[in-house]
């Protein structure tokens, strides 16, 4: 065998090593909530999977961890009509329709049987397909025929498996890299060849509340409840998009007559498949129960009834189900839902009120979101005044008048909502609600976009709401990070015409602020007065100062482009190293680089061609703040050294690159005599050996680099890993 195809030989060993080792970490970390190694370490050999990927890529197996976010953007989703109908189940809101369900069942069966009661998600149905434990398809509920395939969006949900465990070709050794038993489950038995799996994919609350916030920041309007975000989620045509939403999935219904135990026998029990489920990857959930009977069905759903508002995600029931399975075609199925489970939904708190007036409330980007005025009324243990009211759309579908009494619901939401009108207390006369068409703030004309829901004021440059609303971006924490200037101080040095634009706070001097107050409105409609005294206004200028430090991705997110949110301008500064580079670029040069969309390279491409804004920068440049990239400075142990890196390494070369670079090293290409060290990996270039050698330029090992950073070296393999595992 040549040195070449030995290389190729390992290569491909150590893929299929990685793609099974990652595939059990997952399953650790997510279903047995378990991890193996760290994030770091998992990060590490992700990387260094995805750099042999991409040397080899006919070895890319379909179930690796790498594939989870891949292809191009799709325009439509196939329809695909379900193997078996995806059906729904008859609701129930009391004690007694949940003992009529079980006499009703206790009738119908020929014998005597228990139940489980499972948790009902708050999300959409999915059903996903497994061929040789590899996922294949994963279509939605649709219309309970037939659904949208959506595969390519599911893969990017961490919680579903890729890859079933265990991996045909034998149980794996000790891993090759912990020493650990590399098994993770040991109940484990073989799954069928080919089966369809449910369950429901949801959106935890606080993906939910990262989105909403991330989605306001760059202007967009946030989503009313988590399902609606997870639905909309899943009908992106952009799986980076996808994966970057943090979706979760739970499973809850195996397919198939062919399910078995470990120990050959068939898996009847409703409660044992979910258990299989589990061995070999799936995500159940721990909160299903078998119940013996009506008593602890009810102690069940009293449990959780409290318990919810402490789980990370919405549910809006309980799902009670047989568990015999072979009684489950027994009992049979109406057109619409099986007879051997039922739903019991609880009651969201809801109270009926009077809509007394809409507001409109005007955003930093323009976005005009309607607010209800609402009789105030006690709910959730707090009193309501104001419900958010989404959109144009929402107010007419519901046709919401004012006058009209309304139901308010708080569910997994912060702000209550409007759910409904009351009909019968409407008053005589009244008219629908017509939106406003001109900006309550500025009077221009609102305008919508084409797709979507909201209106927005387009004046971005004379809209007080929107200038103030800018201003108060540029300061807060996570741009400019001035504190010693909040909203209600923004405000003022707004309304004292001091400040127009971000560039202004550069300019201040003592003597604008000394002194300098007012009478200020607070948002829970409290007045206090605000006057600038010697301390107040040395904080501020020397806030105003330290903020010149921030780098410059801080900068160009603190300017309020819209679309561009903190990892979006981390991404900018990082490609285009300077502003100047930045504000050289075509559209199509913005929207090539990886992660940005066309709607980004647009918005920022708009926005850095006007002359106002490019005055502003100017006058940033000015006043010293940072306008190009400097990488992380991890130590500056490499300090003044310059690199040249030659061979193979445990880690990506580019990889190897970076850390030389955030070490304070510089990395040049080839070996004179002013390189001060080689990164010597394996199969190192003879003729770069010989070259160090002559001009007397130490080799490093990968080992010795590492101790000089201070970070461990990777374990590599202490013996040859099995090969042909696929
Ligand atoms: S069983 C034939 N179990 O509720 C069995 N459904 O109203 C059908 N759901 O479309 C589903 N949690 O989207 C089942 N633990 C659970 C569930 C659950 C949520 C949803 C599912 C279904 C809807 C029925």
């Amino acid at each position: 065998m040549t040195g070449k195809e030995a290389s190729k030989n390992e290569a491909r060993e150590r893929i299929s090593y990685l793609t099974r080792f990652l595939t059990e970490c997952n399953q650790a970390y997510y279903v047995e909530d378990a991890p193996k190694i760290s994030d770091y370490e998992f990060d590490m050999l992700l990387k260094e999977l995805e750099g042999l990927e991409k040397q080899y890529p006919d070895w890319v197996l379909p179930g690796s961890p790498t594939q989870r976010v891949g292809g191009e953007p799709v325009k439509d989703f196939p329809t695909v009509v379900h193997s078996v109908p995806m059906l729904s189940l008859g609701n129930t809101y009391s004690r007694e329709e949940v003992a009529e369900f079980d006499a009703r069942l206790r009738k119908l069966s020929p014998e005597p049987f228990d139940y489980v009661c499972e948790l009902k998600y708050d999300g959409l149905s999915i059903s996903l397909t497994y061929d040789n434990g590899v996922l294949v398809q994963a279509v939605t509920r649709g219309d309970g025929i037939q659904g949208d395939e959506v595969t390519a969006n599911v893969r990017t949900i961490r919680t579903v498996p890729l890859q079933l465990l265990p991996i045909p070709g034998g149980l794996a050794g000790p891993d090759l890299d912990t020493g650990h038993s590399g098994n993770v489950s040991q109940t484990a038995a073989a799954y069928p060849e080919r089966f369809e799996i449910r369950g429901e994919v949801l959106m935890p609350r606080s993906s939910f509340m990262e989105l909403n916030a991330r989605r306001e920041e760059i202007g967009e309007s946030p989503f009313a409840n988590p399902r609606n975000a997870a639905s909309g989620s899943l009908k992106l045509q952009d799986p980076a998009e996808v994966s970057r939403r943090k979706l979760d999935c739970f499973l809850y219904f195996l397919l198939g007559p062919d399910i078995r135990l470990p120990d050959g026998s068939l898996a009847d029990l409703h409660s044992e498949r979910l258990e299989m489920a589990r061995s070999w990857g799936f995500k159940t959930g721990d909160y299903y129960r078998r119940c013996a009977g009506l008593q602890e069905v009810y102690e069940y759903i009293d449990y959780w009834d409290k318990e919810r508002e402490n789980l990370p995600f919405d549910i809006d029931g309980i799902v009670i189900k047989v568990n015999q399975t072979h009684l489950w075609p027994v009992l049979g199925s109406t057109a619409k839902s099986p007879r051997w489970a039922i739903a019991y939904k609880f009651k969201a708190e809801r109270v009926c009120t009077r809509l007394n007036s809409i507001d409109f409330q005007v955003g930093r980007t323009g976005a005009v979101t309607p607010v209800a005025n609402l009789e105030p009324v006690a709910l959730g243990g707090t009193l309501v005044k104001r419900a958010s009211l989404h959109n144009a759309d929402i107010i007419s579908r519901m046709d919401v008048r004012i006058g009209d009494y309304v139901y308010v619901e708080k569910g997994g939401e912060v702000i209550p909502k409007i759910v409904g009108v009351e009909p019968a207390r409407r008053e005589a006369g009244s008219e629908p609600f017509e939106f406003i068409r001109n900006c309550p703030e500025c009077g221009t004309p609102l305008v919508r976009k084409e797709g979507e829901a909201g209106h927005y004021c387009p004046n971005e440059e004379g809209c007080p709401p929107q200038i103030r609303g800018k201003l108060e971006h540029f300061i807060s924490r996570k741009a400019m990070d001035i504190m010693s200037l909040g909203e209600g101080k923004v405000e003022l040095l707004y309304d004292k015409g001091l400040v127009r634009n971000v560039a202004d706070f550069y300019d201040l001097k003592y003597s604008d602020l000394y002194n300098i107050g007012k009478e200020i409105e607070g948002k829970d409609g409290t007045t206090r007065s605000l006057s600038f005294k010697k301390k107040t206004v040395e904080n501020i200028l020397q806030g105003v100062e330290a903020s010149k430090q921030r780098p410059f991705e801080r900068v160009l997110y603190a300017l309020g482009i819209r679309y561009v949110g903190e990892a979006t301008a981390k991404v900018l500064a990082r490609h285009f190293q300077s502003m100047d580079a930045l504000m050289a670029a075509s559209e199509e040069e913005l929207a090539q680089v990886d992660e940005i969309g066309e709607a980004i390279a647009r918005s920022v491409h708009e926005f850095l061609r006007r002359d106002k804004e490019r005055a502003v920068i100017e006058r940033l440049a000015f006043h010293g703040l940072h306008l190009s990239y400097q990488e992380e400075q991890a130590s500056t142990a490499l300090a003044g050294t310059s690199w040249v890196i030659s061979g193979t390494f445990s880690r990506p070369r580019e990889e190897m690159k970076r850390l030389v670079e955030v070490h304070g090293g510089r990395m040049v290409s080839s070996i004179s005599a002013k390189t001060d060290f080689v990164l010597a990996g394996t199969n190192m270039g003879p003729e770069k050996r010989k070259k160090a050698e002559s001009l007397g330029i130490p080799l490093v090992s990968e080992e010795e680099f590492f101790r000089r950073i201070g970070e461990s070296f990777p374990v590599q393999p202490s013996r040859p890993v099995q090969s042909e595992l696929f």
